[in-house]
């Protein structure tokens, strides 16, 4: 009983009792739409990632192997595949519209540097992403093809994690510019 009423005053004081500007632009929701399509991309590759053979004789196999044979597998991989395009277009959209209107200013210089790491490592979890694709895994030696997967499975989202909880702490502690 005390946990639901826990849950329920939670859930009322960060989602519910929120309220949404009236002018709020589509610019306005890039910051939380890159944040789902980065939860999206980090599910669809845990997923992958219990499939996937990061050799060069087994990474195609393994791939046709999850798209073929794994319940709605093809979906899921091809939701990996598509997912950073529209990411990379989010991020850009959100970083341009702080550009702007100049919202970079301080207080929010963390904010921004910390935004400026997350935008080159989204390019980087795209660079080593798409050296794993199978239409490039043939290209590389295993020794390669194992770098890349360490990078992008371990190194670079571990360096992610460390700039997304400086950015949503610094954004926690400034509250945003035009509040909700
Ligand atoms: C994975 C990439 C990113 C994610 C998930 C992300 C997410 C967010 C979210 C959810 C907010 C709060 C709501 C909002 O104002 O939109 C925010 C604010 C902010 N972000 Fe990002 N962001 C990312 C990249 C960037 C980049 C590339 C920059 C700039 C170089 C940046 C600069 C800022 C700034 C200055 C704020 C404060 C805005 C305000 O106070 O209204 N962010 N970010």
């Amino acid at each position: 009983m005390e946990n639901k009423g826990f849950l329920r005053e939670f859930i009322e004081n960060n989602i519910t009792r929120r309220l949404i500007p009236k002018g709020l632009s589509w610019f306005g929701c890039m910051g939380g739409l890159s944040l789902l399509a980065f939860i999206i991309q980090l599910s669809t590759g845990i997923f992958l990632m219990f499939y996937f053979i990061p050799t060069t004789k087994d990474a195609l196999t393994s791939i046709q192997y999850v798209s073929h044979s794994v319940p709605y597998g093809w979906l899921i991989q091809r939701i990996h595949a598509i997912g950073p395009h529209m990411m990379i277009a989010m991020v850009l959209s959100h970083m341009l519209r702080i550009l702007f209107r100049g919202i970079y200013r301080h207080p929010r210089e963390l904010h921004w540097i910390s935004g400026a790491c997350l935008l080159i490592l989204t390019f980087l979890m795209y660079y080593t992403g798409s050296k794993l694709s199978v239409h490039n895994g043939n290209e590389h030696f295993t020794v390669h093809l194992i770098y890349f997967y360490a990078l992008h499975v371990i190194g670079i989202p571990l360096a992610v994690a460390f700039s997304m909880g400086m950015h949503f702490f610094m954004v926690r502690k400034t509250g945003i510019y035009e509040p909700l």
